[in-house]
């Protein structure tokens, strides 16, 4: 067991990491100074029917259900939480358990953060995602039918477990996705592939998290640094957003990201940035995880460009998180038609 230490001035928390440590809760309700009345877990009905979903066995534990993934990320659910919250008379002496994927984190932490103006929560995150992104650093959201994340808070939790035994019931293809950002995180540290085959699961989770808590210390409230977690997901998001209106099972967000991280260092490449062997190292690394490079054929390039051109982060120009000289860097005003060529070249080349 491991644990990170996110050093936030006013409410600094930690992620503890390793098989097994879902029973550290207990604890961890314990521990705390002010002494939590009671506990509440939010989850989903197939996640509470996994074989590791042991919390309910104590009677004293409430236990509220969402909708699967995406479609708990609504209004309706928000209400529908804080109705229960009300119900059960909890007050800010008592605390939130999320378990479930980031969609379940994302949309009972919101519920946290906005019920009497903020209780606290706990993050148990089900999903490789969750336990090395979405888990970690505060954000909450809920989608609108105009966009993903379109409301949402700033609320930091008072821990984080991240329990790999839980992933063991993860599907293939959410734990794929997974890969596309703990892939991200090993880039970003500069780390070469060749070192990859040593590293267990347990090591790429700490990785990530070591990763993100270091820049969310930094940047709590996404002013600056926190942007580099945006590494590959320019393209990324632009996929999503043509995804979605086609066919939203077509890719999830790791694989997007890995398609990104793929282009991304290509684009730094043909800007005099990087040389071949970070290029190579990238493929190295994609490959390792089994991420695809292949863009979907369904998007025409244009189409791709004008979306990228509309990611909210992007300011309405395009915006890439680049390796270089000086490490990775927000470079802002990339010339489109460069941009256009290599991404033809990209897709030309699968
Ligand atoms: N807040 C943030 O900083 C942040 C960061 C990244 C992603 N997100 C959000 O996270 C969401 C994506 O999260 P995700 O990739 O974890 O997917 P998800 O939460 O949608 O879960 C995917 C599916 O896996 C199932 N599942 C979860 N854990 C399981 C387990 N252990 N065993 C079996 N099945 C399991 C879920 O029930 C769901 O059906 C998106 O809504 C995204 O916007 C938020
Ligand atoms: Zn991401």
């Amino acid at each position: 067991m491991v644990k990170v230490h996110v050093s936030l001035s006013t409410k600094p928390y930690d992620v503890t990491i390793g098989p097994g440590v879902r029973h550290e809760l207990g604890a961890i309700l314990e521990a705390t100074s002010v002494g939590y009345q009671s506990c509440v877990v939010v989850t989903s009905k197939e996640l509470r029917a996994q074989s590791w979903f042991d919390v309910d066995h104590d009677d004293d534990v409430t236990v509220i259900e969402v909708p699967e993934g995406e479609r708990a990320k609504t209004f309706g659910s928000l209400a529908s939480l804080c109705e229960q919250f009300a119900a059960l008379q909890l007050s800010r002496r008592d605390v939130i358990v999320a378990v479930g994927g980031g969609a379940l984190t994302d949309v009972a932490g919101f519920a946290a953060a906005v019920y009497l103006r903020g209780i606290s929560v706990i993050h148990i995150p089900t999903t490789l995602v969750g336990q090395v992104d979405a888990a970690i650093g505060g954000k909450t959201a809920i989608n609108l039918p105009s966009g993903k994340n379109l409301v949402g808070a700033f609320h930091q939790p008072v821990a984080v477990l991240c329990d790999s035994e839980i992933l063991e019931s993860l599907p293939d293809r959410e734990r794929q996705s997974g890969f596309g950002e703990v892939a991200k995180c090993w880039l970003l540290e500069d780390r070469r592939a060749s070192a990859l085959a040593s590293a267990s699961l347990d090591d790429l989770i700490l990785l990530s998290v070591n990763l993100k808590a270091r820049i969310v210390a930094t940047d709590e409230f996404e002013s600056g640094e926190r942007a580099l977690l945006n590494y590959g997901h320019t393209l990324a998001h632009a996929l999503e957003v043509l995804a979605l209106a086609h066919d939203p099972d077509l890719l999830r967000h790791g694989e997007a990201v890995g398609i990104g991280l793929g282009f991304a260092v290509r684009l730094a490449h043909a800007l005099g940035r990087v040389d071949e062997l970070v290029v190579a190292n990238h493929d190295e690394v994609l490959a390792f995880f089994k991420l695809s490079l292949e863009v979907p054929k369904e998007f025409s390039t244009s189409d791709i460009i004008a979306a990228m051109g509309h990611d909210k982060k992007a300011h309405h120009d395009l915006t890439f998180v680049l390796p270089g000289v000086n490490g990775f860097e927000v470079v802002r005003g990339v010339n489109h038609e460069l941009v256009v060529r290599v991404l033809e070249e990209y897709r030309e080349a699968r």
